[in-house]
């Protein structure tokens, strides 16, 4: 680890790269000769950078920074076990749920065995995933984002307290044939134990029997059972896999029954190919740490708020709200892993919508704004569909060329000293992310790929990224005020709303 000096000069010398980049034409950047060598390339992922406001200097004073950091340490102590959850003296294990080994592992033959049978079976039609946060956005996002690689039962989640959730589902559901998943790392949050009960009850009001139609996935296996679910109807995973980067663990339950076993394995096998890369790479060419740095870069060092992920592809609609947890709840602090407060911002807000819908609601003001944002643009260069007629892959085609049209016009822009309503400055970053198709393969790829960004911002931050404090306040109000204690504590119109609840 460099000394607190070394670091401080790194980092006056990067305030200062930032500055210069700030104030230099991105397109003089994006035509100079040799540009093209910062489209960064994991077999048919790419990464294309060419766009961002840098040049290889900043590229390697980000590099030493990462190098200062410790960073290669760090990747070595996330890997080996090591408790680098220290708030909560736990390892970080979810990478080592799509390691190849897992497929021998009783759990992994449990879950694909019970798969299997309901696919083969035909008796449901159905699956309700009842959970909220990461036992709802991973496997609702990658169900979704798998297309037509989910050709079993239907898929739904719930995760919202809102009974108009769950009505909601249930109105289209037959209870002989649905399946509750009731899925929770601690088998406590209150949203979803409530959603529980409502199903429970939907059953029993049709003559099921809930031991008959729903199982349980959590790391609190006791509570699962004490609260109603038979032993032999709970799918555990460890204590060290954190609610946001579960998907990969008996949390994508309700995915594999929709995919089969055979294609949730595809999904872990590119998410390993990620890890395998991410471990090995140079720092230069390593994806995840060449984008974990330039999330430093617009935050920190050029002082930008928020980052977006566009994707141009409806299936990865759900894209941004899964990342959104991922990012802001494990960066979104203000002290580091020794509870000293950051002498700057961490993470930023994440945001997004698929394109192309996208630039028909706010690109406007990611183009025409005082500000800018940067964004990331990911996008398949050609389809997954079925039957990949000439008119579809037409319609891709449309998909892939707005995509690199308005990473270009937010970049090189349209000056308009004549007209200022038709003036469009430029200057706005974004980071085009492609692949060949979105097999299972790609999209465990790329999940990886988010994780690792998160994470290696995370480490050059000195954040603990795996623990989420922030979430208990608003849970412990909550209680009090369902139950009525320490009601004075509450501000006086907080109270006069309760005295309205019956
Ligand atoms: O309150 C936040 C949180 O703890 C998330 O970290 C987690 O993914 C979510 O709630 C659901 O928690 P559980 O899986 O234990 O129900």
């Amino acid at each position: 680890m460099a000394s607190q000096t070394e670091l401080q000069q790194l980092n006056d010398r990067l305030e200062a790269e930032a500055q210069q980049m700030a104030a230099t034409d991105l397109a003089s950047l994006m035509h100079a000769e040799g540009r093209d060598a910062l489209v960064l390339k994991q077999d048919d992922l790419w990464v294309d950078i060419t766009r961002q406001p840098i040049r290889t200097d900043s590229l390697d004073m980000l590099c030493a920074l990462a190098e200062a950091r410790n960073l290669a340490e760090n990747i070595t102590q996330l890997f080996d076990g090591t408790h680098i959850n220290r708030t909560e003296d736990r390892p970080v294990v979810h990478m080592g749920l799509r390691h190849p080994d897992r497929h021998k592992s009783e759990g992994w033959k449990q879950l694909a065995e019970f798969a299997e049978q309901l696919r083969n079976a035909g008796q449901i039609t159905d699956v309700v995933n009842i959970g909220i946060g990461g036992s709802d956005l991973g496997p609702a996002m990658l169900a979704q984002a798998l297309g037509p690689a989910c050709d079993g039962p239907r898929l739904h989640f719930v995760g919202n307290v809102d009974p108009a959730h769950i009505h909601d589902v249930l109105a289209s559901c037959t209870p002989e044939q649905t399946l509750f998943i009731v899925t929770s790392k601690t088998f406590t949050t209150q949203e979803t134990l409530a959603n529980a009960t409502l199903a429970t009850s939907w059953l029993e009001r049709h003559g099921m029997r809930s031991d008959e139609a729903m199982v349980a996935v959590t790391a609190a296996p006791d509570m699962a059972n004490r609260w109603g679910i038979d032993k032999d109807r709970i799918f555990s995973f460890e204590d060290g896999v954190g609610g946001r980067y579960s998907v990969w663990s008996a949390v994508g339950l309700a995915v594999m029954i929709g995919c089969g076993s055979a294609r949730f394995a595809e999904v872990l096998a590119g998410a390993y190919d990620m890890d395998c890369h991410f471990r090995t790479a140079p720092f230069d060419q390593n994806l995840p740490v060449i984008m974990g740095l330039l999330r430093i870069w617009h935050r920190q060092f050029m002082g930008r708020v928020s980052y977006g992920l566009m994707a141009y592809d409806q299936r990865l609609a759900r894209f941004a709200a899964w990342a959104q947890q991922l990012e802001m709840e494990s960066n979104g602090k203000s002290v580091d892993m020794n509870g000293q407060t950051l002498s700057h911002p961490a993470a930023p807000l994440i945001w997004g919508e698929p394109g192309t819908n996208a630039q028909h609601s706010f690109f406007q003001w990611l183009h025409q704004g005082a500000e800018i944002h940067p964004i990331d643009i990911l996008v398949s260069r050609t389809p997954y569909l079925r039957g990949e007629d000439a008119l579809s892959k037409d319609a891709h085609r449309q998909l892939v060329i707005n995509a690199i049209a308005q990473a270009e016009a937010l970049a090189l822009g349209q000056k308009n000293p004549d007209n200022p309503h038709q003036h469009f400055a430029g200057n706005r970053p974004s980071i085009l992310v492609s692949w060949d198709r979105s097999t299972p393969f790609a999209i465990g790829r790329l999940l990886a790929l988010y994780e690792h960004i998160t994470i290696v911002s995370g480490f050059i931050w000195g954040i603990n990224s795996f623990d989420q404090f922030g979430v208990e306040l608003g849970k412990k109000m909550a209680r009090a005020l369902d139950e009525g204690t320490g009601l004075s504590h509450f501000s006086k119109a907080a109270q006069s709303f309760m005295q309205t609840l019956d």
